[in-house]
Formats: C-alpha cells, structure tokens, sequence
C-alpha cells in the first residue's frame, strides 16, 4: 500500500507509481465530495503555513482553499518583502520558525534546490510549490489529473510541451511525471529554450519517446495534448534576450485547424500572450478546467501528507 505519510514533496520524479495513483483516487473522492456540497472536516485542528517569496495567485490560493476545504486552517506570508527574509534571515531559520506553528509547509522561493534545503531543516512535510527554474510538483499532478479527465487515460497519448521548456518548472515536472506512464513527447522551444539536457536524459532513460522540434504549427497536427507555457521573463538576465523571445509562439485558433477534434490545450497560466483568447471557447480549450482541479489534487496532498 502506497503511504505519503509525513513525506515532502519536492520533485516530480519522487513518487511511485502507486503513490501517484493513490494522489490522483484521493483527488477524486474529494472533488465528489465537493461537487456534492459535502462539508469535509480531515484535517481539522491542523494548520498549513504557505511561505510565497515568489509571486503567485492560483498556487498560493488554491492550497489555502484546499486546506480550509478539509477543514484545516492557514496561515501565510505572501510576499518576501513582508517577511524576514528581507531582513537576511536565512532559509533554514525562517523554517526552524515556521515549523513551530504549523503542521505542513508550502514553498516558493526563487532558488532551486531551496525546497530540498527547507526539508532538510525540519521534520514538518514541506511541499514545493516551485523552486526557481527548477521543479514545480503539485502543478504536475493537477495537470496529470486534467489530462486523465480530459482524454480519459495517459498512456499511448502524444504530449507536446511548448513554450519555455528550458526555465519553465511546470514542464520540467510534468515531463518526469509523465514519464511513469506510455506516452510519447513532443518538446516546442526555440532553440535557446529548450528542454534541459537533464531532463530529456531522464526520459531516454526510461525509454520515453522524445522529439525536440522549434515548429508548434507542426506539432500541432500530431498531438493528443498541446500544454503552452508563459516565456519566465523574471529568469532572462538580458531584457533584450526576452524581448526577441517573448512573442516565439503565439497559439490561435486558426493555427488549430488541423488539430485533432479530440486535441486538449492546456496552460498552467498565467498566460501573457501565448494563448489568443479566441481559442478559449474551443470545447478542448481546458485550461480554466485544469486550474479549478488545483484544490481537491491539493487537498489529496495535503491530507495524504498529514495522515
Ligand atoms: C506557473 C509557475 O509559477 O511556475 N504558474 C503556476 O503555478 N500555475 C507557471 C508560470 O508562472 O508561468
């Protein structure tokens, strides 16, 4: 039997395959429960701490609804300006803190490997809620749950991933997660954003079919699955590195013309401009879908966690 119990979340290449399942049966039965009009009280009593030193407003607000959700309650700092870190405290300190009022940890900071480091300093499960460039876990497994939603299973499924692969943590997670399963991909960068090396070895690894390829229209046509992604302007150094990349993919509903009939679109949002906004009411246009299914996989984690 798959247990989370106490674990951190931290990338999305931790789990079994069991424990996926076991995230994605939760995540049902409380999205039932929801949609019932149920009242859930699983985690009452317990408090969850969401620590944000990166800007956000669907991850941040959809594991505080999760947790009010199950009955638990929260408390927050929404801004690295507004906490001591911006005094010099470091990590570890402000997590030695934390961990005396709450029971669970959500992270985001700016640096990757700085969930690894808040696990490291407390015995409190902390889940990362994107570390920098690097790994994004819960956005994957609410993608994951959309995709299982949407087309019904995962495996024998052609996913493209397009946009910013190389900064872009939600495609780096959702890729190694994916990975447990049959699936073919398709990865859509420009050349200076492609996919790190890293990850499509992971893959490879695990004898995943991976093709990299600069033209979306293309892989339109061939896909099950289109995820876009925002260009991460906040990682460029060079603004004018950005601006000649910011407008490399612009998805519209004519582009979709040759697409399947049964294609999904999906985004972790926010989206800029990679998305015209006449593709939205395309029945497979999922991406307001996909956020609305953050709070019950979050309310699968946090109580999985917390058992
Ligand atoms: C993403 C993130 O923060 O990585 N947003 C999210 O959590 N839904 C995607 C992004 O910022 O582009």
């Amino acid at each position: 039997m798959a247990k989370l119990s106490s674990k951190d979340v931290l990338w999305a290449g931790q789990f079994s395959i069991d424990e996926i399942e076991l995230i994605l049966e939760t995540a049902k039965r409380y999205e039932q429960a929801l949609t019932a009009g149920e009242t859930i009280d699983d985690l009452q009593g317990k408090l969850l701490a969401t620590l944000f030193f990166e800007p956000s407003t669907r991850t941040r607000l959809s594991f505080e609804a999760a947790m009010q959700r199950l009955g638990g309650s929260v408390v927050t700092v929404a801004e690295a300006k507004s906490s001591s870190a911006a005094k010099g405290e470091s990590l570890h300190d402000t997590i030695k803190t934390v961990e005396g009022y709450a029971d669970v940890i959500v992270l985001r900071h700016p640096q990757i490997g700085s969930a690894a480091e808040a696990a490291a300093s407390t015995e409190r499960p902390v889940l990362n809620a994107g570390d920098g460039a690097g790994q994004h876990p819960t956005q994957s497994l609410l993608d994951l749950y959309t995709i299982v939603k949407e087309q019904g299973k995962v495996d024998n499924l052609t996913i493209a991933l397009a946009g910013d692969l190389k900064n872009g943590r939600t495609v780096h997670s959702l890729a190694d997660l994916l990975s447990n399963y049959d699936v073919n991909f398709l990865f859509v960068a420009p050349p200076a954003l492609r996919m790190p090396g890293e990850v499509v070895e992971r893959l490879r690894a695990k004898g995943i079919d991976v093709e990299e390829t600069d033209d979306l229209s293309e892989a339109v046509k061939a896909c099950d699955v289109l995820y876009m992604t925002r260009i991460q302007r906040e990682r460029f150094e060079d603004p004018s590195e950005y601006d000649r990349l910011k407008n490399a993919y612009v998805l519209t509903r004519r582009m979709l013309e040759p697409a399947k009939d049964t294609l999904t679109v999906m985004h972790p949002l926010p989206r800029v401009n990679e998305i015209a906004t006449d593709v939205d009411e395309l029945p497979g246009a999922a991406y307001f879908r996909q956020v609305a299914n953050g709070v019950p996989v979050r309310m699968a984690l946090l109580s999985l966690v917390l058992q």
